[in-house]
């Protein structure tokens, strides 16, 4: 029996337990079970969470089963292998997809209805294939895309120009990766066109880029902005909010673009993904945006 909303973390190294603590932290639901393949991992975590509740709300949190998914509104996926220094998103394809064969057959021993939200790399080919595997229709198969990549665009953007990146608006749209691009036709404030010089936009679309490189360089992993991106998403989710977010969804019949998982603006709700939003961007963001999607698709035929 569960009370009120739970939260399925499935994988507890740096990315899935610092987005399990995010959502704890702001108490975002009633119930967090923390599942993994080092069980003993999920065990310390859970003990040092719930050593913490004294100061936080009332949630449960405890190591569970693939059982303990039966009755999660949200399965958040962060299992598997992550990028050593240098070495790019897809490189981890392989090792990541077969790890993914058992926890999406497994999940689905239990649960049938809830929300899968995918943030193992490369994400937009492990969201296509949780979607592909699970049979659950896409808006319910959700990769958290390029909404980091967007937070580090506004961030970069907002700190250049000394704005709050609350009050930016910008998006990174395509692969999660090395293939994404900056929609600079649509980039605001206010309303308005940032003013930056063509060489400050590059500046910040390659630091946006290549932020996880630097991160992974220079600390091993990356993890708090991410957790927060999680975080973002689930409370979408459950309180229905309709947010726009830039998250990885199944286009279909999108700018020429269809089978395939990629990060544009969607309103994600309980529903998971209601709609993707509809672009009206420049023929050169198209051509990449397109561009993007090929490299996806071709990957995924290596791998189909
Ligand atoms: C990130 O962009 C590594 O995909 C992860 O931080």
């Amino acid at each position: 029996m569960k009370n009120g909303t739970r939260i399925a973390v499935i994988g507890v190294g740096a990315v899935g337990s610092t987005a399990a603590y995010t959502l704890l932290l702001r108490e975002r639901m009633d119930e967090l079970v923390l599942i993994d393949a080092n069980h003993d991992k999920a065990v310390g975590d859970a003990l040092d969470m719930n050593h913490g509740l004294p100061f936080l709300g009332k949630s449960k949190v405890w190591a569970g089963t693939f059982e303990d998914c039966r009755s999660a509104d949200i399965i958040v996926i962060a299992a598997g292998a992550a990028q050593q220094p240098g070495e790019t998103r897809i490189a981890l394809l392989q090792r990541n997809i077969s790890i993914f064969e058992s926890v999406i057959d497994e999940i689905l021993k239990y649960n049938t209805h809830g929300i899968l939200l995918v943030a193992s790399n490369p994400v937009d080919i492990m969201s296509y294939f949780s979607w592909k595997r699970s049979g659950w229709p896409s808006n319910r198969v959700i990769g958290t895309g390029t909404l980091l990549d967007s937070a580090r665009f506004r961030y970069l953007i907002g700190s250049h120009l000394d704005i709050d990146p609350r009050s930016v608006h910008a998006h990174i749209v395509g692969e999660h990766g090395d293939s994404e691009l900056p929609l600079w036709s649509l980039a605001n404030i206010a309303g308005m066109e940032p003013e930056l010089t063509e060489d400050v936009k590059e500046t910040i679309f390659n630091n946006t880029k290549d932020a996880a490189y630097q991160i992974i360089q220079a600390k091993g992993a990356t993890y708090y902005a991410i957790a927060l991106a999680i975080d973002r998403i689930c409370t979408a989710i459950l309180r229905n909010e309709g947010s726009v977010l830039n998250v990885s969804t199944l286009l279909n019949n999108y700018e020429d673009i269809s089978d395939i998982y990629i990060g544009v603006p969607c309103v994600v709700d309980r529903q998971g993904v209601r709609s993707v939003v509809k672009l009206d961007i420049s023929d050169g963001e198209r051509i990449l945006l397109q561009r993007s999607a090929a490299k996806l698709k071709g990957i995924v035929s290596s791998i189909s």
